[in-house]
C-alpha cells in the first residue's frame, strides 16, 4: 500500500514548483499518494515562505496543530525558505519535527525523510544539473525553473539568504524539460526564477553564452508549446531586445509582471533596486505602446523605512500613470539579515493608511480595465471545471474567464466573446 503525503505550500510560484519536485522525488524512491486530510497522512510536510514575518509566525502554530492531529507514527518535515533560514532552530523549538530541508536542497528529501533529525540547508548547494522526474499539478500547464537563487540583495528581501546565489539552469536541461512536458500533454510553459530576465548571467559548469530572450526563442520553437509565461522579470533587465521579443513572439502570453516596489527614486536607491522612477515608467510605456492589450501586474511595498509622504506620492503617481491591472501590495515587514531591518522604521498606522489608499485607487483602475473587455473576443485556454457547471480558463493576457460548458472544453484554446465583467474575472460565450 502506498504512503500518504499531506503537503502544504505557502508562498510564491517557485514554492509551488518545489512542492511538485518534492512529490516527484519522494515517488522516485518510494510510493506516495497525496492527501488533503492531515489525519490520515504518513508524512506531513510544510513548504514554507519567509518573505514576510506573517508566514513564519504561522509555521509554528501550524506545526502544533499537525502534531495534535497526526496519526501514530506519522512524520513531520519542514521545507522551503523558512527551513533554509531557521535550520536546526526549528527542531529546537518543535522537537517533534523529524527533518528540515531548505529551498535549495529538495533533491535530498528522500534521504531526509528516512533519517530523523536531518537538517539540509546549504543555500548554495548546486541543483542546477539535477533532473527531477516528471510531476505536475496541472495536466495542461508545466512550471519549469530556469534559475535558482538571486544576486540582487534588495535591502528589504530575505530571498538571497534563503535561496542563495543566482545560478542559471543549463538551456539543454530546460529545453528537455519543455519537450517532456509537451509530450505529456502540457500546452503552456511557465518559466520560473527570482530574476528570469537575468538568465544566463552565471552557469555552474559551462561558459555557455545565453540570454533570456534567446531562451524564449528556443522554447517557442518546441513543437506543441502554445503558450509561454514567466515570472518574475526585473525592471532593470528589461532591455529593448527583451521587450521586442515579448511584443512580437506570438507564443508569449501578453501579461507581464513588472515589480515596482516604490515609485520614489530615492527609496528605490535605498532598496538597492538599480532603477529610477523614470526608467520604470519608460519601460511600461514601451511595453504598452508595443502591446496594446498587455496586462501589467506589479508588487508594491508601502512604508519602507524612510518613506515620506512625498515618496509615497511618487508611488501613487506611477500607479496613476501605469494603471496596473493587478497590484500585489505589501506593508513593509522587517526581515532578519537584511539591511533595511536596521533602518529607522515607519509607524504601523502610516503603513496601514497608505496601503488602504493604494488599494482604493487600484480598485478603480481594475474596474475600468475589466469593463473595457466587454464585447471583445479573446482566446481562452480552458483548464478547470467548476462545481456550478462553469468552465474556467485564462485569456492570452491572463484574465480569468468563465463560460457555460462541459468537460470536453478542458485543455482547449477557443475564441470567446466577452459578455460581462467583474473586478477580477470575465464571463463569456464560446464562438463556434
Ligand atoms: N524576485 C521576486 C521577489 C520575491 S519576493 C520577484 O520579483 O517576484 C516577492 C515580493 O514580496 C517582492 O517583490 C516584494 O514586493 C515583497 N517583499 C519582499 N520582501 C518584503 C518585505 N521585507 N516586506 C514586504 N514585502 C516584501
Ligand atoms: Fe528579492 Fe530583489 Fe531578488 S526582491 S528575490 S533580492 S530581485
Amino acid at each position: 500500500m502506498s504512503n500518504k503525503l499531506f503537503i502544504e505550500t505557502l508562498g510564491c510560484a517557485m514554492n509551488v514548483r518545489d512542492t511538485e519536485h518534492i512529490i516527484a522525488e519522494l515517488n522516485k524512491h518510494d510510493d506516495y499518494t497525496t492527501t488533503t486530510n492531515v489525519e490520515e497522512a504518513d508524512l506531513i510536510i510544510i513548504n514554507t515562505c519567509s518573505v514576510r514575518e506573517k508566514p513564519v509566525a504561522k509555521l509554528f502554530s501550524e506545526l502544533g496543530q499537525f502534531k495534535k492531529k497526526r496519526k501514530n507514527g506519522a512524520k513531520i518535515g519542514v521545507c522551503g525558505c523558512t527551513a533554509s533560514h531557521l535550520g536546526k532552530d526549528i527542531i529546537k523549538r518543535a522537537p517533534y519535527v523529524d527533518f528540515v530541508v531548505g529551498a535549495r536542497n529538495v533533491s535530498k528529501i528522500s534521504n531526509a525523510v528516512k533519517n530523523k533529525g536531518t537538517v539540509e540547508i546549504d543555500i548554495n548547494y548546486d541543483e542546477t544539473a539535477y533532473e527531477f522526474s516528471e510531476y505536475r499539478n496541472s495536466l495542461y500547464k508545466a512550471s519549469i525553473n530556469i534559475s535558482l537563487g538571486c544576486d540582487k540583495q534588495c535591502s528589504f528581501c530575505i530571498v538571497p539568504a534563503t535561496r542563495g546565489d543566482e545560478i542559471s539552469i543549463p538551456a539543454d536541461i530546460i529545453l528537455n524539460e519543455v519537450k517532456k512536458s509537451v509530450d505529456t500533454g502540457a500546452k503552456e510553459i511557465f518559466l520560473l526564477g527570482q530574476n528570469v530576465n537575468n538568465y544566463g548571467k552565471r552557469f555552474s559548469a559551462s561558459e555557455e553564452k545565453y540570454t533570456f530572450t534567446k531562451l524564449l526563442q528556443e522554447i517557442s520553437k518546441v513543437e506543441g508549446v502554445e503558450r509561454i509565461r514567466f515570472t518574475s522579470p526585473h525592471p532593470l533587465h528589461m532591455d529593448d531586445e527583451f521587450i521586442e521579443e515579448f511584443a512580437t513572439n506570438p507564443k508569449i502570453c501578453k501579461s507581464i509582471h513588472v515589480p515596482l516596489q516604490s515609485g520614489s527614486t530615492q527609496i528605490l536607491k535605498d532598496m538597492k533596486r538599480g532603477y529610477t522612477k523614470e526608467w520604470f515608467l519608460n519601460r511600461c510605456e514601451r511595453i504598452k505602446s508595443k502591446v496594446p492589450d498587455v496586462r501589467i501586474s506589479t508588487d508594491i511595498i508601502v512604508a519602507f523605512p524612510g518613506e515620506s509622504d512625498e515618496d509615497f506620492a511618487d508611488t501613487m503617481d506611477v500607479v496613476e500613470k501605469v494603471k496596473f491591472d493587478q497590484i500585489f501590495n505589501f506593508k513593509y515587514s522587517p526581515r532578519p539579515n537584511t539591511s533595511a531591518a536596521t533602518m529607522e522604521q515607519i509607524p504601523d498606522e502610516i503603513g496601514t493608511k497608505r496601503l488602504s489608499h493604494l488599494i482604493e485607487v487600484h480598485k478603480e483602475h481594475q474596474n475600468e480595465h475589466m469593463a473595457s473587455n466587454v464585447g471583445k473576443t479573446m482566446k481562452v485556454f480552458f483548464e478547470d471545471l467548476k462545481p456550478n457547471g462553469e468552465i474556467m480558463g485564462f485569456s492570452d493576457n491572463y484574465i480569468q474567464v468563465f463560460v457555460q460548458g462541459s468537460e470536453e472544453l478542458l485543455g482547449q484554446i477557443l475564441e470567446v466573446k466577452i459578455i460581462s465583467a467583474s473586478r477580477t474575472s470575465l464571463k463569456g460565450k464560446i464562438l463556434s
